[in-house]
This record gives structure tokens, C-alpha cells and sequence, in this order.
């Protein structure tokens, strides 16, 4: 077999059996088959297709993997726990272990409720919202994603203006019946959430918010604004950290921006590279999950059959074990701002418009010729070029995905790495011009 002859094979094989060949069509669904690795294993930063081409990753498995791939203290501990069964359904030690981490380090949680997904926390975490409020609707801002629920697949994705705070749904088969519960407002504009919680006060259970809204950083005073709207409101601030959580600092975003929400969604980094979502909040929010809630018939249904299973947790707890040791988010932060610095300097060297955020490890580049401060900016940068960048990155080894997530920098990345990828950003970015 020539080289590439494999993975060409198996994107065939992909293509007979997978619903468009791809894991997730809204993202994968665009790359020609040359840019279609056929994943065989990873290490570290890196990760090696079935042909034994190497990339350096800034997907990292959609962000869980903030150690790497196949961090030795995670495999070891997932590997313990698997020789003593993968699954049991009820209390164990990894459960309680990583329990007591997260509560002990988010400033908003006193207690945690576990999930299969970071979907489902969002999912959750609403419904909690609605069951101690007694109101129904919930706000968002447009261009956040929390997952595809029902709930929450509104005005995330859509390119043409509507009248806040009604949006579109991003979805075919979404009841229109939720776009009235459903209330949006642009991100980073703290007028327009007042104006729309005091008009819905009466019938708002929520606001849901990531702290970086996909890429975009928080203005300098908004998350506080939030915070004082929905507290002056009697309304549930919601944190969705799914991303943030244990990324951005110890203690998330909460930690970060010094805001505390009522309650936050967690993923992504708390499994250590397995499936796991929870929530966490205040005690009393939690009552409605309680056996005693739920023999009285007064509660609120959640659960799941791999909710806090203990592979899952005993990976998480590893992982939160080596990231807590001391100066892990000044190295981690140190990295992602040596790559957005390097890509800031490369296009103004380059004279390309560009906007970089950068918000510790989590990078992003735009191609627009001025700063992107909510979602409807974005629709003024060249998706195109954006495109044509990454393919160049992509082609030279480096994983970053257009349309896909931001740029993920890792633990296991070097610094070698990083300047690896400028350089390879360099060749890219010279091709634009
Ligand atoms: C901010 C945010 N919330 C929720 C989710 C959904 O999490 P999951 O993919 O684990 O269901 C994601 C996934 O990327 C996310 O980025």
C-alpha cells in the first residue's frame, strides 16, 4: 500500500456506513479527504493518522485533553479503574474523590449532580432553574452554544439579522412552541439583557451564558453586569463552563473574572478525556434532587445510566490531580498567549486583518479588520480566508479545524510545538496574500 493509501480506504469505508462519512457533519462535513485524518493514536500534543502522518493537535479532542493525549497518570489511573469494572451505577471512590475537588475548588458549587455530557448539564441546569424559580423562560446570547438540546439550539447559528429577543431555531425539527420561552440577547451588551429581563422578569427563570462566548472574551465589566441584573432581577445566573471550567483557572471562569454565578455547567477537562458532565450550584437549588424530594413526588428528574460512573471520575480526578500542582496554569496560560502573540505579530507583519482572541489557553484567529465583540461582528470576517488558513495549517501538520472549535493549547504542548505552528502559520498566511 502506497502512503495514504490507508486512510483513503478507510474514509471509503466511512462513507458506506456513516451518516455522511463524518462524526459530526456541521464541522467535519466541509475538509476535502486530504484534510481527513483517520485518527490511530496520540500522544502528548501529538497525534498520528493510520498512515503515520504526525500532527501537532489544537483540537484535543474538542477540549477535554488539557494534559494531552494519553497523559501517563490519567491512562494509569483509567486503567485501575477498568480492571475493577468500568461501571457500577452507585457511589464509589473516584466519584466522591473528584466530588470533593470540584466542590472544593468552583466558588459557586456546595453541591454537584453529575451528567453524561456537557448537553445534558446545560439541560439540566435549566430545568433546576425553572423547578426553584416556578418561571418558565430562559435567556441566552446569541451565537452561544450549550450543547443541541431543544432548549438551547436557538440563534447560535444563523446569518441574518433577527428582532432581539426572538431568533431563530439553529435546528430542523425544533417545536416552534420554545422560541417564545426561549429570549435572546447579543453578547457583551449589558442594555439590552436589562431591558429584556425587566420586560420577562415575571416569567424568567435564567440567564445561560458562557464567560468566553465560543471565542469572543467577556468586555471588561459584563459578567459583573450579569450578575447585578439577575440578582436585582430575582433571576438565576447561569455559568455555562463546560469550556472554562478548570481551564481558564483552578476555580474556572468564576475564578478568572472574580464573578460568581448561581450555578455552572462542567465537561469537557473534569473527565480527564472520558465522557462526564455535571452541575454544580448552591445547596438549596439542589434540594429538588434529593431522595426526599423524590419520595414525596416533588422533584426534579434527572439522571442517567453513566452519570458519575467510575471510569469517567477516576480519569477526571487524575487529571484535576497533576493540573492543581503549582505554576500548571501559568505554564498553560504562558503557552496559548506565546501562540496568540505569535499569530497577532505574524499578521500584522503580514498586513492581513486579523483579530486574535486569546483568553489563556484558548485561542482563536479571525479575519476581519476590526476587534469581534459578539456574534453578529463575526459575520464581517472572511470565511473564506479563514478557511484557506487552516487548510494551510492543516496541510503542514498542524490540526486545526475550520469551522470547528477554537485553537485548544495543552500541558503537553512545548514550546517547540507552538513555534512549529507559527511557522507553519507563517507559510499560511503568505499563501493568503
Ligand atoms: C460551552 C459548551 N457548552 C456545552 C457543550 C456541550 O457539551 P458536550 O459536547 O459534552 O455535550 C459544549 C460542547 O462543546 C460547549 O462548548
Amino acid at each position: 500500500m502506497a502512503k495514504g493509501d490507508r486512510n483513503e480506504a478507510l474514509l471509503e469505508k466511512a462513507g458506506r456506513y456513516l451518516a455522511g462519512g463524518v462524526i459530526n457533519h456541521v464541522i467535519h462535513g466541509v475538509l476535502p479527504s486530504d484534510m481527513q485524518p483517520v485518527i490511530a493514536r496520540g500522544q502528548g500534543s501529538k497525534f498520528w493518522d493510520v498512515d503515520g502522518r504526525e500532527y501537532i493537535d489544537y483540537v484535543m479532542g474538542s477540549g477535554p485533553l488539557i494534559l494531552g493525549h494519553a497523559h501517563p497518570e490519567v491512562v494509569a489511573a483509567a486503567q485501575r479503574q477498568v480492571s475493577n469494572s468500568s461501571q457500577f451505577f452507585n457511589l464509589s471512590e473516584p466519584l466522591l474523590e473528584l466530588s470533593e475537588t470540584i466542590v472544593e475548588a468552583i466558588p459557586c458549587a456546595e453541591r454537584i449532580k453529575y451528567t453524561g455530557t456537557g448537553n445534558e448539564a446545560t439541560m439540566f441546569s435549566l430545568r433546576l432553574a425553572r423547578a426553584f424559580t416556578g418561571r418558565s423562560k430562559i435567556l441566552k446570547m446569541e451565537g452561544a452554544y450549550h450543547g443541541t438540546h431543544d432548549y438551547v439550539a436557538w440563534a447560535g447559528r444563523h446569518k441574518e439579522p433577527f428582532e432581539y429577543p426572538y431568533g431563530p431555531p439553529d435546528s430542523l425539527g425544533i417545536s416552534d412552541v420554545l422560541g417564545k420561552e426561549v429570549l435572546i440577547a447579543p453578547f457583551n451588551d449589558l442594555e439590552a439583557v436589562a431591558a429584556i429581563v425587566k420586560e420577562n422578569r415575571e416569567e424568567l427563570a435564567a440567564v445561560i451564558v458562557e464567560p468566553v462566548q465560543r471565542n469572543i472574551p467577556p468586555s471588561p465589566g459584563y459578567l459583573e453586569g450579569l450578575r447585578k441584573i439577575t440578582r436585582d432581577n430575582d433571576v438565576m445566573l447561569i455559568f455555562d463552563e463546560v469550556v472554562t471550567g478548570f481551564r481558564l483557572a483552578w476555580g474556572g471562569a468564576q475564578e478568572c473574572y472574580g464573578v460568581v454565578p448561581d450555578m455552572a455547567c462542567l465537561g469537557k477537562v473534569i473527565g480527564g478525556g472520558y465522557p462526564i458532565g455535571a452541575v454544580v450550584g448552591r445547596e438549596e437549588l439542589f434540594r429538588s434532587v434529593t431522595p426526599e424530594a423524590a419520595s414525596l413526588g416533588q422533584t426534579v428528574l434527572q439522571g442517567g445510566t453513566f452519570s458519575g460512573n467510575p471510569l469517567s471520575t477516576a480519569a477526571g480526578a487524575a487529571a484535576l490531580g497533576v493540573l492543581q500542582r503549582p505554576g500548571q496554569y501559568d505554564r498553560l496560560n504562558f503557552l496559548g498567549k506565546k501562540l496568540g502573540d505569535g499569530l497577532k505579530e505574524l499578521s500584522q507583519m503580514l498586513e492581513l486583518p486579523a483579530f486574535v482572541p486569546q483568553e489563556g489557553s484558548l485561542v482563536d484567529i479571525l479575519f476581519i479588520d476590526r476587534p469581534v465583540l459578539h456574534y453578529r461582528d463575526t459575520w464581517a470576517a472572511d470565511a473564506d480566508m479563514t478557511y484557506r488558513f487552516k487548510a494551510g495549517l492543516i496541510r503542514r501538520g498542524i490540526w486545526a479545524v475550520p469551522g470547528g472549535p477554537k485553537m485548544y493549547v495543552s500541558l503537553a504542548h512545548s514550546e517547540e510545538d507552538i513555534d512549529l505552528t507559527l511557522q507553519a502559520a507563517e507559510e499560511s498566511m503568505r499563501d493568503l496574500r
